[in-house]
């Protein structure tokens, strides 16, 4: 596939490090959410990423000037029509992400690649809804993005060998390195890694050990780059729970039941460095308070 312009759909945290990825893969992009706002927020977040790799001299000041370049912010589906391949990274939740693809599918340029970030959704069932799920493939990357190496493709019942390869290619073009999941709650990362999340919290709340003990053990433990409970208020606790829920009601099994508290905090609107509380307190640019 000779892919060069990439619709993403969702200018969160997720969304712009993706379109920033994508920019630095060469490709042209459009970063899309559904206010220019919302959109702005993400053009922030690549631009402040950008700008940092200048200074830290990890890239020349035209090279990041030619990254921003390819870049163009769009509150509308219009530039649909164009993409190579269109990447959907909006929040988790399944309704909202087959109305996108009920609308964009019939748009999308024939052969183009539909993808979307989902952690832990049916890929088959968003997928369901376009014209043809042969091209539709989970690509899956992983926060923060731009730093991540790993993509997981994960595929639906219906996505063929060739929009597997050509996946793989693409993953490989942003530097890369793609696993292949075959579609199941979680796929191969998030079943591990959330779960673990997941103990963490409960164990927090049962009064075990602090969260600063439980993130120490963690790491000094197991050598983890940060601990759970850090990683959950990065994530964010919506999309943790999230996926517990989708793990508890897709396999229909008391082991993935969402620990209450965390249930409980997403009910507060207490999500971790994007509200600026989570299990820890976070100051504006997101860096703990002590
Ligand atoms: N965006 C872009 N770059 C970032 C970044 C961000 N949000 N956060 C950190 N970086 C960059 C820094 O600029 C720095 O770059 P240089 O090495 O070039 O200077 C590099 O990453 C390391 O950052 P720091 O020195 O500030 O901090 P660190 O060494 O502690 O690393 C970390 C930060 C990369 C986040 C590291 O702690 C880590 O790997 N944590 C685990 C992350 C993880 O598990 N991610 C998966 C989450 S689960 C998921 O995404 C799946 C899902 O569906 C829920």
């Amino acid at each position: 596939m000779n892919a060069k312009t990439v619709f993403v759909i969702g200018a969160g945290a997720m969304g712009a490090g993706i379109a920033q990825v994508v920019a630095t893969g060469g490709f042209k992009v459009y970063l899309n959410d559904v206010t220019m706002d919302r959109v702005a927020r993400g053009q922030k977040q690549i631009t402040n990423n950008i700008n940092r790799n200048v200074t830290k001299g990890k890239m020349t000041p035209e090279e990041g000037t030619a990254i921003l370049g390819r870049l163009t912010y769009t509150d509308s589906y219009d530039k649909v029509a164009e993409a190579d391949v269109v990447i959907e990274a909006i929040f988790e939740n399944l309704d909202a992400k087959k109305a996108i693809f009920q609308k964009i599918g019939p748009m999308a340029k024939e052969g183009a690649l539909l993808a979307t970030n989902t952690s832990s959704l049916s890929l088959t069932a968003i997928g369901s809804v376009v014209p043809h799920p042969e091209r539709f493939i989970g690509i899956h990357f992983f926060n923060p993005a731009p730093v991540m190496k790993l993509v997981e493709l994960v595929v639906g019942l219906k996505t063929s060998p060739e929009t597997i390869a050509d996946a793989m290619e693409f993953g490989k073009k942003l530097g890369k390195d793609p696993v292949v999941s075959k579609d199941s709650p979680g796929f191969l990362v998030n079943r591990c890694l959330v779960v673990m999340l997941n103990e963490a919290i409960c164990l927090y709340s049962e009064g075990v050990g602090s969260a600063e003990d439980i993130d120490k053990g963690m790491m000094l433990g197991c050598n983890h780059p940060m601990g759970p409970l850090t990683l959950a208020d990065m994530v964010g606790l919506d999309i943790v729970s999230a996926v517990m829920e989708c793990f508890y009601t897709g396999f229909a099994d008391s082991k993935y039941r969402p620990a209450l508290l965390l249930r409980k905090m997403v009910e507060a609107g207490t999500l971790g460095i994007k509200t600026g509380q989570g299990f820890y307190k976070y100051d504006a640019n997101g860096k703990k308070v002590k």
